[in-house]
């Protein structure tokens, strides 16, 4: 296969009669990094399909999806703003994605819809194969309380996690997410904390100075915004991830680092999730370490 005006995927000479379709759907979609990591992925395997972005507002949901059966379309990712939403028009709802409540992953299985979140094997992949941090037993700080928070307690309580704090602005939230989850996980202690603007309170300095790890899951960052949290309390030994990433770093990443604490962005995830979804489309594993470094390269190239 070739690269055609320096983009690199399939090239448009490879395309036949039997190539398959994969895509994402999302409002806005241009800005994702999924189509060049998949395409990537997809020719290294040597696997005949292309994947491709798909601009889908929330009124054309339906539509859209009623197209992946018309069009047979292999499978689609999902993001924001329509994880949630598209679960009502799907055949099967894998379990952890009902109990997060949100879908990032659509299979197509001969016009049945079936619907998965891999976000939580994302990040586990990173916490693993980036910190070397695995869940049982641990102590986690999740700042958030959003769906990409809802993920996380999924994956990091189903795997041991022995006690999750988390920090958000809004306490009502971070309390519902802590009364729906705790039933499934009796084995997770669970606490709520404020993250407040105007700096943190005592709380989350001592469930820091306690922690294993600390994750970011809210949306600061991806605009350069710094997060008000009292560094000194983290315990030195803790590992520290930011699920944003942004060209040149996070501000967390760098504070972490800057402290000696091993860190890493959102990147590992989200090319952990996406293996996973390679994997449900493909019924193979994905090629080694290949959306990675197709990331960092459109990270750092520019
Ligand atoms: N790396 C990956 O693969 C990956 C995967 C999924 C998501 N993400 C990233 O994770 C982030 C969150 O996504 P999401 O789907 O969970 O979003 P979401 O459901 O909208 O939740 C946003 C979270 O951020 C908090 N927040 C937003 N603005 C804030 C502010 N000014 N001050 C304090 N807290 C603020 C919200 O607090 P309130 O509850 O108080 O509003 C909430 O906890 C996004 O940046 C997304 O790109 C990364």
């Amino acid at each position: 296969m070739t690269d055609v005006g320096g983009v690199q995927g399939q090239a448009f000479a490879d395309i036949s009669g039997k190539t398959r379709i994969l895509g994402i759907f999302g409002d806005p979609v241009a800005h994702s990094l999924s189509p060049l990591m998949q395409n990537a992925a997809l020719r290294a395997a040597g696997i005949d399909a292309v994947y491709v972005p798909f601009h889908v507002r929330p009124e054309q949901l339906p539509g859209a999806v009623a197209a992946l059966r018309a069009l047979g379309i292999w499978g689609v990712n999902v993001t924001v703003p329509h994880k949630e939403a598209v679960m009502a028009l799907l055949d099967e709802i894998d379990g952890p994605a009902r109990l997060i409540g949100a879908v990032n992953t659509l299979v197509n299985r001969d016009g049945r819809l079936c619907g998965y979140n891999t976000d939580g094997e994302g990040l586990l992949e990173s916490l693993r194969g980036d910190l070397g941090f695995t869940p049982a037993g641990r102590r986690i700080v999740l700042l958030g309380a959003g769906g990409a928070c809802r993920a996380a307690v999924a994956a990091l309580a189903a795997r041991g996690a022995a006690w999750i704090g988390l920090a958000n602005r809004s306490l009502p939230r971070a309390q519902a997410l802590v009364n729906h989850f705790a039933s499934h996980f009796p084995g997770t202690a669970f606490a709520i904390l404020p993250l407040s603007p105007r700096g943190a309170g005592d709380e989350l300095a001592q469930a820091l100075a306690g922690a294993d790890l600390l994750v970011n899951t809210t949306s600061l960052g991806l605009r350069g915004e710094e997060i008000p949290l009292p560094w000194p309390a983290l315990a030195p030994g803790a590992v520290v991830c930011d699920m944003v990433y942004r060209r040149g770093g996070t501000p967390l990443c760098r504070s972490a680092r800057e402290r000696g604490h091993l860190v890493t962005d959102g990147l590992g995830m989200l090319a952990g999730q996406g293996e996973r979804a390679f994997s449900l489309w493909t019924g193979q594993p994905p090629p080694f370490g290949v959306m990675k470094s197709r990331l960092l390269a459109e990270l750092n190239d520019k």
